[in-house]
């Protein structure tokens, strides 16, 4: 049997005590919605945050080029191209390539849901344009200016970096 040990090459664990109820590091994603920031994965691309919405609405369309999961926390919707409706306790996974709409359901009229992004989306506008493009380093850009407006310190916001 080969002995095994922690690595000192490994970066540092993640900790985030009451993520749900600390309101200053939330970000308004649109009228209809908000993103609070877990982790930014600089080294493949991705990144993991919770969506939160309190309204019936929906999301720009747009196309994952990596694949993406979602883990619903609370509230009901879903994807305008899907017929499945996800409530507290469903998973998603939907691979690249796939192009949606969400949407937050009547049922309950709003949504809580962790989603684990791996790679760049593409933004479309109502003719299937690209409107924008975003990856883990413009979101990374905008979730800066967030922490710096509200006060949060730059020791924070390099934490959720790996
Ligand atoms: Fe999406």
């Amino acid at each position: 049997m080969l002995p095994i040990t922690a690595s000192p090459y490994t970066r540092p664990e993640m900790f985030h005590a009451d993520i749900l109820t600390v309101n200053n590091k939330w970000t308004e994603l649109s009228k209809h919605g908000k993103v609070l920031p877990l982790l930014f994965d600089v080294t493949n691309g991705g990144w993991i945050s919770i969506l939160k919405s309190e309204t019936v609405g929906r999301i720009q369309r747009h196309r994952h080029a990596a694949a993406v999961t979602a883990l619903t926390l609370e509230g009901v919707w879903g994807y305008e191209e899907h017929d499945w409706v996800a409530r507290a306790g469903s998973f998603v996974y939907e691979p690249a390539g796939h192009i949606h709409t969400l949407y937050v359901h009547p049922e309950m009229s709003k949504m809580t849901t962790v989603f684990h992004v791996y790679g760049p989306v593409i933004h479309l506008n109502d003719k299937g344009e690209v409107s924008e493009v975003e990856d883990v380093f413009t979101r990374l850009d905008k979730y800066a200016a967030h922490c710096k407006k509200v006060g949060l310190s730059d020791e924070y916001f390099r934490s959720l970096i790996r």
